[in-house]
C-alpha cells in the first residue's frame, strides 16, 4: 500500500504504539489535550475549537461535530451522557475496529474532552460483541487510565469527574443508527425512532446524549493539540481533515487508507490501491457501504468529500470502498446489496420492510432472465418511494445501489431484460452452455457427466447440448479437457 498522498490523523498511533501500554500513548502526547483543555479552557472555549476545526461526523451522516457538542452542552439536565458508536456494521468495514484495537486511548481521551464540553460525567462505548480484541484492549485502556487518574474522579485536579463503561451489541446493522443504538443500550429492541427529539435533547434514559463515531473521536485530541486552523487547513471547502477508507474488492492493495478529504477516487484506487487486479478494466466503485451508490469511470477524478459523493448518487458512509472490474455484473451487485438491506431491516416501517423485499424480487427476476422492460420503471419508482417514506437512514438509503446502477449502467439492465443476456457472465440463468464444434473431439466425457442427458453425439463426432433440457449445472464444462464447452 503506497503511503504517498496519505496523512495519518485518526490512525496516527495504530501500529506505532503498543495499545496495551498507556505509557506509549502518553509518550506520543496522549492525554496532553485533556490536560490542556481542563486547565486552560472553559467548556465554551473548547466547543469553539471543535466548531472552528470544521470536523464532521465520520459515522455516515457528516453532521458538524462542534455543533452537535454545542447543542448537547446547551441542554440543561442533572445527568448527560457521552456515547461512542463502535457498532461498525457495514460489510467489509474495519476502520473503527482498527482504531480501537490499535489506539484505544485516543477514543477515551476524546470522550472525556466531549464530556467536559457538554457537562457529562458518564460515557459508554457501544461495541459489537464480535470485536473481542477491541473489547479486551478497551478494558485494559479504561483500567490503566483509571489507575493514573485520567478517568474517574477529579481528573487533573480540575474537579471534573468522568467514567466510561462498555455496552455490547449483538451485530445488527440497524443498531448503528443512533436512536436504535440508544434503545439497544437501554435493553429495549434495537429499533430506530423518529427524530426529533435528537439524542442531544433526549437520548440514553431520556437524558441529553452525544453520540459520535469512533473515527470522529480519534481526531479530537489532535485538533486540541495542533489547533482548529491546522485541521481545517486540510481537506476541501466543506469537508475538513482526512477520511479513513477500507479498500476492498478487485484492487491490488486492499486495506485501510487515510487520505485528506478532496483526494480523488482515481488517486485512492490507482495510486494508493495500485490499480485493478490482474490487469483487468475498472468498472465501478461502491462507496458508503450497502446504502451507498456505484460510481463509474466518469467519477474517478471527482474529489472525495461529503457533498460530491452525494451529488453523484453515492455517499461517504463510514468509509467502505469496494472496487469492481469488468467481470462484475452491476445488476447482481445491486441485488447483493439489497439482499443485505432486506436481511438487516428491523421491520418497523413498511416501506423498508416490504418495499425492499419487492425491490429484491424484481432484481432477482431480472437476473433470472424473467424481467421485462417496465420492471426498470418499477425499480426506479419503488426506490424513490422507499427513500422518501422510510423511517430511518437504513430504508432512506437502501435503494441507492439500485438507483445508481440504473443511472450509470442502464445498458446492463437493458441487456438483461431485452436481450436476456448478462454480458459479464455472472447471471448463470442468462447463460447458455455451448459446445464449440472445432474443439470437440467426441470423447463423450461431457455426455457421461451430464445428469439430465442433455448432450447428444456419436463417439469421435462433435457433441451438441440441448438448451431446453440443460439445467446449467456446469458439469460438462468441468469434465471437458479440450475447452470445447463454453458459456455464451
Ligand atoms: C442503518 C444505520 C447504521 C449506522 N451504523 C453506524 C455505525 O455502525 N457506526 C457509526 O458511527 N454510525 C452509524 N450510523 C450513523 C449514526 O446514526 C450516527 O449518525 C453517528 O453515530 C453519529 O456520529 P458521527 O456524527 O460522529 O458520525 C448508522 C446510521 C444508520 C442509518
Ligand atoms: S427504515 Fe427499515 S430499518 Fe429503519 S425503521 Fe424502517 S424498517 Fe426499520
Ligand atoms: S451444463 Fe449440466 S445439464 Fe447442461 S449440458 Fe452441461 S452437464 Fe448437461
Amino acid at each position: 500500500m503506497s503511503v504517498k498522498k496519505q496523512i495519518r490523523i485518526a490512525l496516527r498511533n495504530c501500529g506505532v504504539i503498543n495499545p496495551e501500554r498507556i505509557e506509549e500513548y502518553i509518550s506520543r502526547d496522549g492525554y496532553f489535550a485533556l490536560g490542556k483543555v481542563l486547565s486552560e479552557m472553559t467548556p465554551e472555549e473548547a466547543v469553539k475549537v471543535i466548531k472552528d476545526s470544521g470536523i464532521r461526523g465520520r459515522g455516515g451522516a457528516g453532521f458538524p461535530t462542534g455543533l452537535k457538542w454545542e447543542l448537547a452542552s446547551k441542554n440543561k439536565a442533572d445527568q448527560k451522557y457521552v456515547v461512542c458508536n463502535a457498532d461498525e456494521g457495514d460489510p467489509g468495514a474495519f476502520m473503527d475496529r482498527s482504531i480501537l484495537e490499535g489506539d484505544p486511548h485516543s477514543v477515551l481521551e476524546a470522550m472525556a474532552l466531549c464530556a467536559y464540553c457538554m457537562g457529562a460525567t458518564q460515557g459508554f462505548i457501544y461495541i459489537r460483541a464480535e470485536y473481542p480484541l477491541a473489547i479486551e484492549r478497551l478494558k485494559i485502556a479504561i483500567e490503566q487510565a483509571g489507575e493514573l487518574g485520567l478517568l474517574g474522579k477529579n481528573i487533573f485536579g480540575s474537579g471534573f469527574d468522568f467514567d466510561i463503561g462498555l455496552k455490547y451489541g449483538a451485530g445488527a446493522f440497524v443498531c448503528g443508527e443512533e436512536t436504535a443504538l440508544i434503545h439497544s443500550m437501554e435493553g429495549e429492541r434495537g429499533e430506530p425512532t423518529l427524530k426529533p427529539p435528537f439524542p442531544a435533547e433526549s437520548g440514553y434514559l431520556g437524558k441529553p446524549t452525544n453520540v459520535n463515531n469512533v473515527e470522529t473521536y480519534a481526531n479530537i485530541p489532535v485538533i486540541f493539540l495542533k489547533g482548529a486552523s491546522w485541521f481545517n487547513g486540510i481537506g476541501t471547502e466543506t469537508s475538513k481533515g482526512t477520511k479513513v477508507f477500507a479498500l476492498a474488492g478487485k484492487v491490488n492493495n486492499v486495506g485501510l487508507v487515510e487520505v485528506p478529504m478532496g483526494t480523488t477516487l482515481r488517486e485512492v484506487i490507482f495510486e494508493i490501491g495500485g490499480g485493478i487486479k490482474d490487469g483487468k478494466k475498472f468498472k465501478a466503485v461502491q462507496t458508503g457501504g450497502p446504502s451507498g451508490g456505484c460510481l463509474t469511470e466518469k467519477h474517478l477524478d471527482t474529489p472525495i468529500d461529503y457533498e460530491n459523493l452525494v451529488a453523484n448518487g453515492s455517499m461517504m458512509g463510514s468509509g467502505g470502498m469496494i472496487i469492481m472490474d469488468e467481470d462484475d455484473c452491476m445488476v447482481s451487485v445491486a441485488k447483493f446489496f439489497l439482499d443485505f438491506s432486506v436481511e438487516e431491516s428491523c421491520g418497523k416501517c413498511s416501506p423498508c420492510r416490504i418495499g425492499n423485499k419487492r425491490l429484491h424480487e424484481l432484481l432477482k427476476r431480472i437476473c433470472e432472465g424473467k424481467g421485462e422492460l417496465p420492471d426498470l420503471d418499477r425499480l426506479k419508482n419503488l426506490s424513490e418511494v422507499i427513500k422518501d417514506t422510510s423511517l430511518c437512514g437504513l430504508g432512506q438509503s437502501s435503494p441507492n445501489p439500485v438507483l445508481s446502477t440504473l443511472d450509470n449502467f442502464h445498458h446492463e439492465y437493458l441487456s438483461h431484460v431485452v436481450d436476456k443476456k448478462c454480458t459479464s457472465g455472472v447471471c448463470t440463468d442468462l447463460l447458455e452452455y455451448f459446445i464449440v464444434e472445432e474443439n470437440c473431439i467426441g470423447c463423450t466425457a461431457c455426455a457421461r457427466a451430464c445428469p439430465v442427458g442433455a448432450i447428444s453425439g456419436e463417439r469421435k463426432e462433435p457433441h451438441l447440448i440441448n438448451p431446453d433440457t440443460c439445467i446449467k449445472c456446469g458439469a460438462c464444462m468441468e469434465k471437458c479437457k479440450f475447452d470445447a464447452v463454453i458459456l455464451k
